[in-house]
């Protein structure tokens, strides 16, 4: 099988298994970030197959929604990618990419071991930011039966992944817990340029917001 037709199949099948979801995490997510990951991954030295892969293949079974199990996303992955005859070496590095991609708390590092692994990082939080990333928090908010905003409620820089996967509170505090705080991780130069503009869209609807609120605006 040609590379392309594996990135073809594979886009297909997870396109058949997320469509619809409705977390936020749809096939649509998935196709942004494979999107932006082949943008950035223009300006980078990089096994663009890799990061396609990993790219289509990161939120296919998420630790979020696997009670914190972070082998669930890596172990379906390497089932599908077997399944279609891919080298091993190329299932070992998409594989590592899905495992370790994840935000997991304000205090907690997720460093990506190779180039290809920051590239699909990257896009994965770009598409948490901006626009999109108010549209999809609210959405999964919604999701978990959160509520918009608690002004008394204040956020938490979680120190773990667990006492982050554990904390149910409001949305706007997403936005201080990890939201914000993505432009100053990104890992390459191309996603710090997008992310510069998609922060100060949180930053505008945020003020917005709070006027609004209080019937200022
Ligand atoms: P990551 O693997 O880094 O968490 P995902 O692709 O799974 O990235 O997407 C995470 C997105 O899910 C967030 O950017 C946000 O939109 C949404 N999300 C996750 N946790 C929360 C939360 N506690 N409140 C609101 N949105 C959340
Ligand atoms: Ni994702």
């Amino acid at each position: 099988m040609t590379d392309d037709e594996i990135v073809g199949r594979t886009a297909a099948r997870v396109k058949a298994l997320m469509e619809g979801e409705g977390s936020g995490h749809d096939w649509w997510h998935v196709y942004r970030v494979w999107r932006n990951a082949v943008h950035i991954a223009q300006h980078e030295p990089v096994d663009l197959v890799v990061v396609e892969l990993a790219a289509l293949l990161h939120d296919i079974a998420d630790w979020k929604f696997h009670g914190g199990d972070r082998s669930a996303g890596p172990r379906a992955a390497r089932s599908w990618l077997t399944e279609l005859g891919v080298d091993e070496a190329v299932v070992a590095h998409v594989c590592e990419i899905v495992g370790d991609l994840s935000f997991k708390g304000a205090a907690v590092p997720t460093p990506m071991r190779t180039r290809e692994g920051m590239v699909v990082q990257d896009a994965d939080r770009l598409d948490a930011i901006g626009a999109i990333g108010i549209a999809r928090a609210f959405a999964y908010g919604g999701y978990r039966g959160r509520t918009l905003y608690e002004p008394d409620v204040t956020p938490q820089l979680h120190n773990s992944a667990a006492d982050y996967l554990a904390s149910g509170t409001h949305t706007i505090n997403h936005f201080y817990e990890k939201l914000l705080l993505l432009k100053d991780r990104m890992n390459t130069d191309a996603a710090r340029t997008i992310a510069a503009e998609r922060h100060a869209v949180m930053e505008t609807f945020l003020t917005r917001f709070y006027a609004e609120w209080d019937g200022e605006a």
